[in-house]
């Protein structure tokens, strides 16, 4: 199948658009069925020259408060073909659990050295890499009970509107997982598995941080859940 032929996504993969216990699930995904069109090819082609219109990196500075993790993965389409140039933004909260926005009202101290967020490119294998903080826990606000796992939050633009995927990638054995709404608004156990990162090989050396590595699947039967 060309990549350019997309099929249905399958409910059980994907978070479920209203979640019992979440206000705002129920206000910002459609209460109506999605109306079916057909695709053109300006989204079938587009965006071109992302990488070369957006500032690519992450801000330099002092090392930010926090265990420092090396984060890595690859980017492919859904017959393992990688996924060249693919613009990559991350975005997470400091290793308090603190998002620099204006609408982030927990009591937590903002680290001055790390801004959160970051843009990076794949090459031409598909890889990414880059290194940050391991993000804290915060709570939801609206919930005198629910606190998010530490999680990345990831916006994949892939070659075409058709590609791009907003998701979160958490990080194994953190208890918070098991009662997280929006990691368990995924359904099928297995497309949640594609939402937690591998721990890599843990070694000693001159720069010492854990590894992780998720990789991503754009469109197909093993996609990654998007989680917005
Ligand atoms: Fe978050």
């Amino acid at each position: 199948m060309s990549s350019f032929e997309y099929l249905p996504y399958e409910d059980g993969t994907q978070i479920a658009r209203q979640i019992e216990g979440y206000p705002r699930s129920f206000t910002r995904t459609p209460s109506q069925p999605l109306i079916r069109r057909p695709t053109t090819l300006s989204e079938l082609t587009g965006p071109i020259g992302l990488e070369r219109k957006l500032k690519i990196g992450f801000e330099d500075g002092r090392r930010a408060m926090g265990q420092l993790i090396a984060v890595e993965g690859r980017v492919t389409d859904e017959d393992g073909a990688p996924m060249a140039n693919a613009v990559i933004e991350i975005w997470q909260a400091n290793s308090a659990g603190k998002y620099i926005h204006e609408l982030d009202r927990h009591d937590a101290p903002v680290d001055p050295n790390f801004t959160g967020q970051g843009r990076l490119l794949s090459d031409a294998e598909g890889r990414f890499q880059f290194r940050t903080i391991k993000p804290g826990a915060y709570p939801v606000m609206e919930s005198d009970w629910w606190w998010r796992p530490p999680h990345i939050h990831f916006s994949i633009f892939g070659p075409s509107w058709m590609n791009r995927f907003v998701t979160q990638v958490f990080f194994p054995g953190e208890p918070l997982n098991e009662t997280d709404l929006l990691l368990n608004g995924v359904e099928d156990r297995e497309a949640r598995e594609r939402l937690v990162f591998q721990l890599g090989a843990t070694q000693v050396g001159a720069v010492n941080m854990l590894k992780y590595r998720r990789d991503f699947v754009l469109r197909g039967r093993h996609r990654t859940p998007a989680l917005d």
